[in-house]
């Protein structure tokens, strides 16, 4: 099965509003200048919440084909939820994915694989196609070696998904994202195999061939090649260099 790369962009609670609208325009202008190959490659950035609107009005054409989604979306569908964002609205701003369960979310909001696995089924429900983050931190690492915890959080967040369903699943080793020391290209396969592996188990052996996994930690223009050359790694979630229009405008062109 051929995996499509896709290279996404997390802004995080980074750029103002008036910064995100430059950034999305001069990076569709700049990807369209360099006659970007959108079967190659996908792009992808994740604004936050305030900024979809925007993005949507800017990048939704088709000569300018960069895909957006939300950060986080509510577990709920509708109702007496303050300050939450549900599904239908990513899904009626022309959001094609959601991040869930991304590292932080987990560490300042205490999200769980159990609420990860109500989101997951929540972004189903609302047509949108969840990007699943999992990753260990430094002291998993040490006391139970990498994957055993990003397997851990694949299983309970995807619970409720059928086989068949088209997900991406990010791999984020907590120790690697916004501290300059990435994971090794070797580190990130090993554990990708054994993700796609599990997805096999999960949700059958098509599901699993043809789910894209995403490596994230620490991503630059100088080391995606090196990622990218890895079979099981399928491109990655970038988060300080999505920032920076001419690295991740290098990112999403790292095979040339
Ligand atoms: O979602 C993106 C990641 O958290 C990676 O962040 O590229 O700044 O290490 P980073």
């Amino acid at each position: 099965t051929a995996r499509t790369p896709f290279i996404a962009g997390n802004w995080k609670m980074n750029l103002d509003h008036l910064q995100s609208i430059a950034f999305v325009q001069k990076l569709a202008w700049t990807l369209r200048d360099a006659k970007l190959d959108t079967k190659a490659v996908e792009v992808a950035v994740f604004p936050p919440f305030t900024d979809l609107r925007s993005v949507q009005t800017l990048v939704g054409s088709d000569d300018l084909p960069i895909a957006f989604g939300g950060q986080d979306l509510s577990r709920f569908d509708s109702g007496a939820y303050t300050g939450e964002i549900s599904g239908a609205f990513l899904k009626g701003l022309d959001c094609r994915y959601v991040l869930i369960g991304h590292s932080e979310r987990r560490e300042y909001h205490g999200e769980t694989d159990a609420d990860c696995a109500e989101k997951v089924a929540a972004a189903i429900r609302h047509g949108l196609i969840p990007v699943l983050c999992v990753g260990e931190t430094a002291e998993d690492l040490e006391r139970h070696g990498a994957s055993a915890i990003p397997v851990k959080q694949l299983r309970e967040a995807l619970g409720p998904v059928q086989r068949g369903q088209e997900l991406v699943v990010a791999y984020e080793p907590v120790w690697a994202i916004g501290s300059g020391q990435p994971a090794t290209p070797q580190q990130a396969q090993d554990v990708a195999v054994t993700l796609r592996g599990e997805l096999a188990e999960l949700l059958g052996d098509e599901t699993g061939a043809a789910t894209r996994i995403l490596y994230g930690g620490s991503v630059k223009s100088s080391n995606i090649a090196s990622f990218m050359r890895e079979p099981d790694i399928d491109g990655a979630l970038v988060g300080g260099a999505s920032l920076q229009l001419d690295e991740f405008a290098s990112i999403v062109q790292f095979q040339k």
